[in-house]
């Protein structure tokens, strides 16, 4: 039996639709919403008008782009939350319409049980090495830092979280004092390949277990260039690639760090990272050389798997139907969900 699932990621910034066939990617398409990026940050409501207007044209691409018809759709999974209220409820509401149009099952997704299982999406004519449990992840996006175990694949233990700012956010945070736009993740990691990681040290936070926290390394790196601005007022412009790279290294070494004190642990090799700050080249490398000392199994994601995506939606759609577990029409999304 063949099981198509068409998926619908909306809980941010990006309105994705994808389309997963027995686990395999057929199509995976995302209209990305830059009317946020001179605001430092996303806005809300724009983001909710955004998603109106790209919903429909983006799902109708991506059923033509995987080649099948709307009859071949066997299920429609969508993005309940975490994510902003208002941008999640045109995902779900679109996600109830259809289900209910075509009369087939509707399957909520956990945006972040989504982004771990990004590692288990495979993509036709393309050698892919799945992970086998339990999994350790660390998922790191603009919204969340965890460390996450997974059991399988669908239960999922969270054993470290940040207890105020979330990795992404120290990168955007940090990358708006130094007048970059949002999403500044991206533009940092760029910059800091050219720089020299050790120019400037930016205090590391101690926080107990496995637990994160980053708003204070953004605190300090405002105060450290308000003075050095002081005796130069173009610190930034004439520091920009030591500060990126000096930056990125304090946030990378204190994931990492964490990363491997869980594998100690909890004496899991089998090891991966997850969401948009994934993407990052600094902590590529940096998990890798880990991996490498301490026989780790690793596995990083294909770039366009990092960031916001439906085919990671429609993955957790598929497991969830091969077990029949799905919603009904009363299903509301959640802007927190855990
Ligand atoms: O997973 P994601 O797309 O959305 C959330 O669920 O939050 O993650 C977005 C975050 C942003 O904070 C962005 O700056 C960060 O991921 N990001 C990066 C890189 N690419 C995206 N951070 C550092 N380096 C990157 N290359
Ligand atoms: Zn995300």
């Amino acid at each position: 039996m063949t099981v198509t699932i068409l998926a619908i990621e909306s809980s941010c910034d990006d309105t994705s639709v994808a389309v997963i066939r027995d686990g395999y990617v057929l199509s995976n398409l995302i209209a990305s919403q830059d009317i946020h990026r001179s605001y430092g940050g996303v806005v809300p409501e724009l983001a909710s008008r955004a998603h109106q207007a790209n919903i429909v044209p983006v799902t109708d691409q991506a059923i033509k782009k995987a080649g099948i018809t709307i009859n071949d759709i066997n299920a429609v999974a969508f993005t309940r939350g975490p994510g902003l209220l208002g941008s999640l409820l045109v995902g779900t509401s679109f996600a109830k319409g259809f289900a209910l149009a075509q009369n087939i099952p509707l399957i909520e997704v956990n945006h972040l049980q989504a982004h771990v299982l990004a590692h288990f999406i495979r993509e036709k004519d393309k050698e892919i090495r799945i992970p086998s449990f339990p999994f350790l992840c660390l998922l790191v996006s603009g919204g969340h830092t965890r460390i996450i175990i997974m059991k399988s694949h669908l239960e999922m233990e969270v054993i470290g979280n940040t207890i105020d700012d979330a990795a992404g956010e120290a990168f955007d945070k940090c990358g708006k004092v130094m007048g970059f736009p949002y999403p500044a993740g991206p533009i940092i990691d760029k910059l800091a390949n050219e720089g020299n990681k050790k120019a400037f040290s930016f205090p590391k936070p101690s926080v107990s277990g496995l637990d994160f926290s980053f708003s204070g390394l953004k605190t300090s790196f405002l105060y450290f260039l308000r003075d050095r601005i002081k005796g130069d007022p173009d610190f930034i412009e004439n520091n920009k690639v030591d500060l990126c790279a000096s930056l990125q290294h304090t946030i990378v070494s204190t994931l990492t760090a964490k990363l491997v004190k869980a594998s100690i642990e909890t004496g899991i090799k089998e090891i991966g990272i997850a969401g948009g700050v994934s993407a990052n080249s600094g902590l590529r490398r940096a998990v890798s050389e880990e991996a490498e000392k301490r026989k780790w199994n690793l596995f990083i994601p294909g770039l366009s798997y990092t960031t916001d995506n439906a085919a990671m939606i429609g993955i957790v759609g598929y497991f969830k139907y091969l077990r029949g577990e799905f919603s009904d029409q009363s299903v509301i999304p959640l802007a927190r969900l855990h």
